[in-house]
């Protein structure tokens, strides 16, 4: 007879008593941190040589307790990064995270489940179509709208290029862009988010294909300057595949002009998509969503919700009103998946094969709050940052943009010296993240309401901040 088989790994599945043990105790340091780190400096306070030699002695041949490892990684978390969980952090669109999505991450560490396919993951796989139903229906699509969670805008921008470029040619899926009769190219503001280079270069047409449209002189695109670029490139002989207008762009939180998009794209044939990667989230709320009227014109849009609405970081979503151009754009066959069901398996209708349950932080947060509750935490966004317009107004600033959303582009007075400067000073003191930007060719101070647990005093302390002379 075989010996049994040894005993399983002890330091990667401890026993059931001692996954207790350390859990509570996981529990708890983490709300101690949490509570330190809220109060505590937004900026890094590590000693890097210090925490460079310390992480060299992990030279991983002498194993360590894992409550040690655990209990230094924290302190190292705690005081080596820029904190996204203090409400004084106004900085880029990266939130505090909300409870019921960490809570979610929990779940989804514990069963792990996989969300390539349909019959290994039923529940979850339709749970997150659930959702994806619920946003689509709130951005006004019809019940043929589908979509999926992505890893982050940037690969949801992506999805939306490849489907705009297998739509416009049926040979592109099996020839690439060699199956066009000339150059590809499509349009964006020259306020968009820059990964749409990154993009246009993963995705094969080349950086020369994104056209940077000029904006208005209010951070949206220019209509008229767009329709020029169109005629320029055909009478080049460039094919144009899609127009994104972006909904919230990332420097000043403007809207493009979406009615006068939708009808420029269907008039040349174009794939519509809207970025409305961190502006998207106003559809939750039924004082600001027609801010984004037009949105539901789109052939795709993708909304971060890891942005404003405040999940764990990696949770973007992506929808169209075109499945099949979805499936036709991820199509593949294999023997060895349990599942391949074109309309349903995820990993037949999105970049990603192997993929984690990200949809249960969405859900989970919808569930507990109601889009009243997600609306709610939305308004209060736009309502910090117009105390902190009104407070730098009355200290004699300057305000560049005309957002309605939850950003604001402040110029400085004299006095206070140039931006980018003021900016510096005022992240090293650690009592507030901001980050200087251009807004239509001018040196800005970008705050934007990211944390939803930031109180009058928190503004107090940035406008304060903000104020102190070099
Ligand atoms: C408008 C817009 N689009 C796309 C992105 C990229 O998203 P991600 O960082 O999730 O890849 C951002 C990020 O800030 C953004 O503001």
């Amino acid at each position: 007879m075989r010996p049994s088989l040894p005993d399983p790994a002890a330091a990667l599945f401890p026993d059931a008593a001692s996954r207790a043990r350390i859990g509570h105790w996981l529990v708890e340091t983490l709300e101690a941190a949490s509570r330190r780190v809220q109060a505590g400096p937004v900026t890094p306070t590590i000693d890097a040589q210090k925490f460079r030699e310390e992480l060299a002695a992990f030279d991983f041949r002498n194993p360590r307790p894992l409550e040690e490892a655990m209990r230094w990684a924290i302190e190292q978390m705690e005081h080596g990064i820029v904190q996204m969980s203090n409400p004084r952090y106004f900085g880029l669109f990266n939130p505090g995270a909300n409870f019921p999505a960490q809570v979610a991450d929990q779940i989804v560490a514990v069963f792990n489940p996989q969300l390539a396919s349909s019959a290994s993951s039923p529940v979850p796989v339709a749970l997150e179509a659930h959702v994806i139903r619920s946003i689509a229906a709130r951005a006004g699509f019809g019940p043929e709208a589908t979509g999926h969670f992505a890893t982050g805008g940037s690969e949801a921008n992506y999805t939306a290029l490849l489907c705009a470029l297998t739509h416009a040619n049926a040979g592109f899926a099996r020839d690439g862009v060699r199956a066009f009769t000339g150059p590809v190219v499509f349009y964006t503001s020259r306020d968009c988010h820059i990964a749409w280079l990154k993009i246009a270069h993963q995705a094969g047409v080349g950086r020369a294909a994104l056209r940077l449209v000029d904006t208005d002189g209010h951070g949206r695109m220019d209509a008229n300057a767009l329709t020029r670029a169109i005629e320029e490139d055909r009478a080049a002989g460039k094919v144009p595949v899609m127009l994104v207008a972006t909904a919230g762009t990332t420097g000043g939180g403007m809207i493009d002009p979406l009615h006068a998009c939708a009808e420029i794209a269907r008039r040349n044939g174009m794939w519509f998509h809207v970025d409305a990667a961190w502006g998207g989230a106003a559809l939750a709320s039924e004082k600001l969503r027609g801010l984004l009227a037009g949105i539901e014109r789109a052939d795709s849009l993708i909304i971060d919700a890891h942005k404003w609405l405040a999940t764990t970081m990696g949770c973007a979503i992506f929808i169209t009103r075109h499945g099949h151009v979805l499936s036709e754009a991820f199509h593949a066959s294999t023997s060895f998946m349990p599942s391949s069901n074109s309309n349903l398996d995820p990993y037949l209708n999105s970049v990603q094969w192997s993929r984690r349950f990200t949809g249960l932080r969405l859900f989970l947060a919808l569930a507990a709050a109601g889009w009243e509750g997600l609306g709610q935490h939305v308004e209060r966004g736009v309502e910090v940052v117009e105390r902190v317009k009104a407070r730098l107004l009355a200290s004699g600033w300057t305000v560049a943009n005309d957002s309605k959303l939850a950003v604001l582009d402040a110029v400085p007075p004299p006095s206070l010296g140039e931006v980018r400067e003021l900016v510096r000073r005022v992240v090293a003191s650690g009592r507030a993240w901001v980050a200087p930007t251009l807004f239509e060719g001018r040196d800005v101070v970008r705050i934007c309401a990211t944390n939803g647990e930031t109180r009058d005093e928190d503004i107090e302390e940035l406008v304060a901040a903000l104020n102190t002379p070099p």
